[in-house]
């Protein structure tokens, strides 16, 4: 079953006092029955506190980031073990700013979605295209690149733990947002690109989040379409008002 969802990626933000005052007002002001699965990403060293303050909440938990090795010498460096030994079970890979700062590759995040799998986490998998390359027409292709040289390894009964979240590079930060009608082209042509390569049943079944300057204002339009399933937020994740106003929006 699609579901649908709305995660906060708090990047480098909030330090530990500010992480719990920010997750007592997100705990506060949740609606009592909410259509979407709510997930908040802070920084690695918030994430165990932020589990025992969420523990009893319909409120998840996810790491921004992880290394692919189990373990070894790789200073200031996460594991997936790590993770998991603290309760943390789902995980970001992909994010433009790990692939434009980083340098992280497609491969070297197809083996941090391998090393996830194989320690049961779910993935949040982001990608999207540069201004260039929407500006070239190459979107499209850049976009399918992306899930198959990052992603399509997997394999079909792997997709129950993956969520793909489409992140076109020049709406992050930037307060220029896709258009709904953007949004909807591009992650119907998702929806395809997986049917082509894993079926229909893996198609219909994938939960599909917008990013890029999502805001309480637009959250609703770009929720409403038929192949959006819910955002991926950055800025309006470090507020508590704005976030619950996203996912009051479905
Ligand atoms: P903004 O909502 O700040 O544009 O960030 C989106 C994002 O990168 C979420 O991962």
């Amino acid at each position: 079953m699609r579901k649908k969802i709305v995660a906060g990626n708090w990047k480098m933000n909030k330090n530990s006092e500010q992480t719990e005052i920010l997750l007592n007002e997100l705990i506060a002001q949740i609606p009592a029955s909410c259509d979407a699965k709510v997930i908040v990403a802070p920084t690695f060293v918030n994430l165990a506190s932020a589990v025992n303050h969420l523990k009893n909440t319909p409120i998840g938990v996810s790491a921004q980031n992880m290394h692919q090795a189990a373990s070894g010498a790789y200073t200031g460096e996460i594991s997936a073990d790590m993770l998991k030994n603290i309760g943390v079970n789902t995980v970001i890979l992909g994010h433009s700013e790990r692939r434009a700062i980083f340098h992280e590759t497609d491969a070297l995040i197809a083996n941090k979605v391998e090393t996830a799998l194989q320690n049961d986490m779910n993935v949040i998998f982001c990608f999207g295209e540069e201004l260039k390359d929407r500006q070239s027409q190459n979107h499209f292709n850049i976009v399918e690149n992306q899930l198959r040289d990052g992603l399509f390894h997997i394999q079909k009964k792997d997709w129950e733990k993956i969520v793909l979240a489409y992140e076109p590079v020049w709406a992050i930060g930037t307060g220029e947002t896709a258009s709904p009608e953007q949004a909807q082209e591009m992650h119907e042509f998702i929806r395809e690109t997986v049917r082509k390569s894993f079926g229909s049943d893996v198609a219909e079944d994938v939960s599909i989040l917008y990013g890029g300057s999502v805001k309480p204002d637009n959250a609703k339009e770009i929720f409403s379409k038929s192949d959006v399933d819910g955002g991926l937020i950055g800025g309006a994740a470090l507020n508590a008002k704005d976030f619950i106003a996203i996912v009051t929006a479905f």
